[in-house]
């Protein structure tokens, strides 16, 4: 399991103060630290919903929530695949999502930001350079073309305007207009 990078980090908090979020959901929670950098930036009221399959992860990211000086309610963990997990939630109800789990999810994972995103909502996705395979041409794993797939997809739709941000292994990022 690979933390978001510092670099990455500060992206996702300028982002997240940015868009002024109060509610941004995330899949792959893992130990917090794009967690943290998340509640860094968003309002002082503005709650986090984090998805993760591995409730271990999810228990020391609390901790570190907590630490770091964070109130509980600012932080809302929920168990499970994100697959199951993000059909739950509320239409419209999110000003940013983050996604940094299972990258064969990433296309589904896509669907789901423009139903769950307020317009003018942003959704990033970490790991797009898949250390420099994204692009690679013999035997890409399935990851990969799922990772090419996600590209298309953003690339095509006319109601997302994109940036792919070099910062850690590549952050790819849409507004939804
Ligand atoms: C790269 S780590 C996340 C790191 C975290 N964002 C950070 O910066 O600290 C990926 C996480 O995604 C979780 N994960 C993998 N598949 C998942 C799925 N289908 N649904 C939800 N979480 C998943 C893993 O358990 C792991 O904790």
């Amino acid at each position: 399991m690979r933390p978001v990078s510092p670099g990455c980090g500060d992206a996702l908090r300028l982002l997240a103060a940015a868009t002024n979020a109060k509610a941004v959901v995330e899949i792959g929670t893992g130990t917090g630290v794009s967690g943290l950098y998340l509640l860094q930036g968003m309002r002082p009221d503005g709650v986090l919903t984090t998805i993760d399959t591995e409730t271990d992860r999810q228990q020391a990211a609390r901790q570190a929530f907590r630490a770091a000086g964070f109130a509980a309610n600012r932080a809302r963990l929920i168990p499970g695949p994100a697959l199951e997990v993000l059909p739950r939630l509320a239409d419209g109800g999110y000003d940013m999502m983050f996604c940094d789990g299972d990258r064969r999810d990433y296309p589904e994972c896509l669907e789901e930001a423009l139903r769950l995103l307020r317009p003018g909502g942003l959704v990033c996705f970490s790991g797009v350079f898949a250390e420099g395979r994204t692009m690679a041409t013999a035997a890409p794993p399935a990851s990969v073309l799922r990772l090419r797939e996600l590209l298309r997809a953003i690339r095509e739709n006319r109601e997302l305007i994109p940036a792919l941000l070099p910062v850690g292994d590549g952050l790819l990022c849409a507004a939804r207009r």
